[in-house]
């Protein structure tokens, strides 16, 4: 054995390791200079022109980011709708460092520890009544894939095995697996990937800005557009259809909110043909709309709900399916020593994760973070709405503590207007808002104050003027 290989030479180094403050070492040897940035592939984003011009985040606090060269950022975004309570929280820090040390891994196939039976108990109690069950995944893909899984399967489990169509919707992101590409309705997402699920069909989304341009809250005029379900249900015939897959608010597509009485018009037509209804809440989960769960808000129970993001306050990667008492007990019969659904991944309840999340479940309730969506609502309304006549601004949009801020397109040019917005707001203003196409998207973390309000907006007025 080399001395290098010895388990001995291994604690060593660790411990030499251990001297090092970790973020700092790391960051001394990052530096922006084009060779150091070549091996990294970035996930969705322009990687030459970001390698030109870095946008590098060093560390975070509460509501700001900072700069590898000591900017203070405000984040308008929540990381990426992830971090609803702020960053670096002192008890998810404490919780998953006790964690790592105690027990770092431990399967869950055919093993258990308790850290994720405790968590999918606590998840539960949060959860709409009857979505008592957790599946525990990594990502929100993972959970979109998984609760197309548990749909397919649970059809069969009980005889219906026809049921293999799933019903998706124009300008739907349920992530990039090859499941949610194909019921999302992103173009770019999908055209590349020539192998996607058979059979998917799609309804028409819900945005409709010739009606609803700077509406307060949800849009008055659409609700008609769920009938498109209906006639999906004709063409197809309800005994080939397994579920529907809908975001109750769609986030990457900019922003896209239910009409008044549309999710209520869904749940009936699936109850109508026995579909299933899942809720895509990876985004809406965690207080983001002024409830756990937007389902919640609206007052309409889906049979399964994916998340994410908002689970571990983003420190974590994990995800979670919830199913409703029905799905779960459907595949709890027959023989015990079967294993009753043949899908988990490896990492599914890690007790890391698990640790990061309880931790983030007790900030939500001690805070009452889930509350701060309707607390600050009003406020938060006011606020985007007020932005209404700036240059090339044709359409705002708000629910909970979500907006979003449309931009008319440069002929030829989609995305680059709102892309000005966002360079000068993060390179000037110290701000960091998220654009898709020519929309700019705001889901803060639920923690902020009034103040920080005023300086989203502010900020994101004096930037689209001076980018007009
Ligand atoms: C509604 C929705 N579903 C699924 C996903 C995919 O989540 P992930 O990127 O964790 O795989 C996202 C990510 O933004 C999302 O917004």
């Amino acid at each position: 054995m080399s001395k290098s290989d010895s388990p001995s030479a291994h604690v060593d180094a660790d411990q030499d390791f251990g001297k090092l403050e970790f973020a700092k070492h790391y960051q001394q040897q990052a530096t922006t200079a084009p060779e150091h940035m070549d091996a990294f592939w970035m996930p969705f984003t322009a990687n030459r022109q970001f390698k030109q011009h870095a946008r590098m985040l060093a560390s975070a606090a509460g509501m700001h980011y900072k700069t590898v060269d000591g900017r203070e950022i405000l984040d308008g975004t929540g990381g990426l709708w992830c971090c609803n309570a702020g960053h670096s929280r002192e008890r998810i820090i404490e919780a998953v460092s006790q964690q790592i040390r105690t027990l770092d891994f431990a399967p869950t196939f055919q093993m258990g520890h308790p850290l994720p039976f405790v968590l999918a108990q606590r998840l539960a109690e949060i959860a709409p009544d009857p979505l008592k069950h957790v599946f525990f995944t990594n990502s929100g893909s993972e959970s979109v894939d998984t609760a197309l899984k548990i749909a397919l399967a649970y059809h069969r489990v009980r005889g219906e095995g026809t049921r293999t169509r799933f019903i998706g919707r124009e300008k739907g992101y349920h992530g990039v697996g090859f499941g949610g590409i194909s019921v999302g309705g992103l173009v770019n997402n999908r055209k590349w990937f020539a192998t996607q699920l058979p059979g998917v069909d799609h309804i028409r989304h819900t945005l409709d800005i010739s009606r609803n341009a700077f509406n307060r809250g949800l849009p008055e005029h659409g609700v008609e557009l769920a009938e498109d379900l209906e006639r999906a249900v004709q063409l197809h015939d309800a005994s080939t259809i397994a579920a529907v897959i809908i975001e109750p608010i769609a986030g990457s597509a900019g922003v896209v909110l239910p009409p008044v009485g549309y999710l209520q018009r869904m749940r009936d037509i699936c109850n109508k043909h026995g579909i299933l209804l899942i809720f895509d809440e990876v985004i809406t989960g965690f207080g983001r709309v002024g409830k756990a769960f937007a389902a919640q808000r609206f007052g309409v129970t889906p049979d399964l709900i994916t998340t994410a993001k908002g689970l571990t306050n983003g420190s974590v990667p994990m995800g979670a399916v919830f199913a409703s008492r029905a799905i779960h007990d459907a595949f709890m019969h027959g023989t015990e020593g079967v294993i009753e659904l043949f899908h988990g991944y490896t990492y599914s309840g890690h007790p890391v994760a698990c640790a990061a999340a309880i931790a983030t479940l007790d900030i939500y309730r001690e805070e009452n973070l889930f509350e701060k969506a309707i607390e600050l609502g009003r406020y938060w309304e006011d606020a985007i709405h007020a932005l209404k006549d700036l240059p090339n601004v044709i359409d705002i949009r708000n629910f909970g503590l979500i907006g979003a801020i449309e931009m008319a397109s440069r002929p030829g040019a989609v995305g680059a207007r709102a892309y000005d917005v966002f360079t000068r707001c993060f390179f000037d203003k110290d701000l960091l808002i998220r654009v898709t196409g020519d929309v700019i998207a705001l889901s803060p973390p639920l923690i902020l104050e009034k103040s920080h309000i005023d300086q989203i907006f502010g900020r994101i007025a004096e930037a689209i003027r001076e980018t007009a």
